[in-house]
């Protein structure tokens, strides 16, 4: 049985993808696991419902960015794994707010790396052998593509976003940790992820979200920009295969050759809805309505998976249209996961135009919020179509 005696640390693990990891490796491992999480507002610990009865499973509420208490779960735990998915993930949010960012993606995972460091030299040699230090990124990190083209390992980083670039920074941390100090590190590069459990600001469940309540769903530009979509599961097992076989100091790609226009996933969600549920109203597609741009709106992500294809034997089983109909199901199914959110104060209004933006100086870990002052132009609030947002 695969993590037989392991330890994970997973970091984010109340997140989209984090919490789809530790699901995964309870049901389908013997590893044992420990979430690591702040528990922001894009966190839910609901999304792991089987958690609680698991002796497998121990949840620590705890900043990335705090070293010592990091170091006391490191010295109790003794994890063979860590998992670093604890970011800050939306790209709207960055630009209004970047500092957070720069905290949590950067320095956060610069304070993981040194515990993780002083940890793993403590070690005996055997187990240092198996130590992994795993960090989960992003194909944003590369930049925008033209028509033609895919990402590859070897694409040069070109990080548009405050969101990509502050990733793209703990990317190259990561890298020196491992030239520098010998930390057994591995990266991985993945492509938009998709399915239950999703944070209604994302793109996906913004939309069925916003379908069901007939309100108008907005559509960023002229929706012609390209996502590469992957159901997380797909992306939960690509990871756990990565993290217990993949070569120390490599990065993988992951995705599912699944590029899809932004409108194109829209008016899938619609069809799929009309055909599951259809309103009296008619066809959902009534309700698209196309927004301002997102300034530095990356226009095309298209991922080359063959790496992990042909070295690690993996690939994404679930289609884009498979796993959509899943995602709608259980959006469907589960309203009270989702209504929790909404109704905890999360509101979807449009945010990421640039225009009011916050002044965050990063902070240390014993004064997590502090300094902050939102500047706002006389634009900040927006008119009444600028208030639907469409993120990814
Ligand atoms: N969502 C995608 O499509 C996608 C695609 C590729 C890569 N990624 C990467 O995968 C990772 C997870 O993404 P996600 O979509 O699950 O994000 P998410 O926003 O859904 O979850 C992030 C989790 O991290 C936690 N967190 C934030 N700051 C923290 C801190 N300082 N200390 C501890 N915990 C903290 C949050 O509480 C939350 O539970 C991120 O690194 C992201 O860059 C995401």
């Amino acid at each position: 049985m695969r993590f037989r005696n392991a330890v994970v640390f997973v970091t984010g693990g109340a997140g989209f993808i984090g919490s789809a990891v530790v699901r995964h490796l309870l049901e389908d491992t013997e590893a044992s696991v420990v979430n690591i999480d702040k528990l922001t507002y894009a966190s839910s610990l609901d999304s792991i419902p089987g958690a609680a009865g698991s002796p497998r499973y121990r949840f620590a509420q705890v900043d990335i960015c705090n070293g010592a208490a990091l170091g006391r779960l490191f010295d109790l735990h003794r994890p063979q794994y860590v998992m670093n998915l604890a970011a800050e993930s939306h790209v709207d949010r960055s630009i209004d707010g970047p500092g957070e960012f720069v905290q949590t993606n950067i320095v956060g995972t610069f304070v993981l790396l040194q515990e993780a460091l002083r940890y793993w030299r403590g070690l005996d040699r055997g187990a240092q052998a198996r130590f992994r230090f795993h960090h989960i990124s992003t194909d944003e990190v590369y930049g925008s593509l033209g028509r033609e083209g895919l990402f590859t390992e070897t694409t040069p980083y070109a990080p548009n976003s405050p969101y990509s670039a502050s990733k793209a920074s703990s990317d190259h941390l990561v890298r020196a940790w491992r030239e520098t100090y010998g930390l057994p590190t591995i990266v991985t590069n993945c492509s938009n992820n998709f399915g239950p459990y999703h944070f209604p600001e994302k793109l996906v469940p913004h939309i069925i979200i916003r379908s069901l309540a007939e309100q108008p769903l907005p559509v960023y530009g002229d929706g012609k920009n390209v996502r590469d979509w992957l159901y997380v599961e797909e992306h939960a097992r690509a990871l756990t295969l990565v993290v217990e076989r993949g070569t120390v100091g490599e990065t993988y790609n992951i995705g599912a050759r699944s590029e899809r226009t932004n409108i194109d996933v829209v008016k899938a969600i619609c069809t799929l809805l009309d055909e599951i549920e259809p309103s009296p109203a008619g066809p959902r597609e009534r309700l698209v309505t196309f927004v301002s741009d997102r300034p530095g709106h990356d226009r095309r992500y298209a991922i080359d998976p063959s790496k992990i294809e042909r070295e690690l034997g993996w690939s994404a089983a679930e289609t884009f249209e498979s796993g959509l109909r899943k995602t709608v199901h259980w959006y469907i199914d589960n309203r009270q996961w989702w209504q929790t959110i909404l109704d905890r104060g999360y509101k979807a209004e449009r945010i990421g135009q640039g225009q009011s933006i916050t002044r965050d100086e990063p902070s240390s870990p014993s004064s997590p919020n502090r300094n902050r002052r939102v500047i706002k132009n006389s634009k900040a609030d927006f008119p009444a179509p600028g208030r639907q947002r469409e993120p990814d």
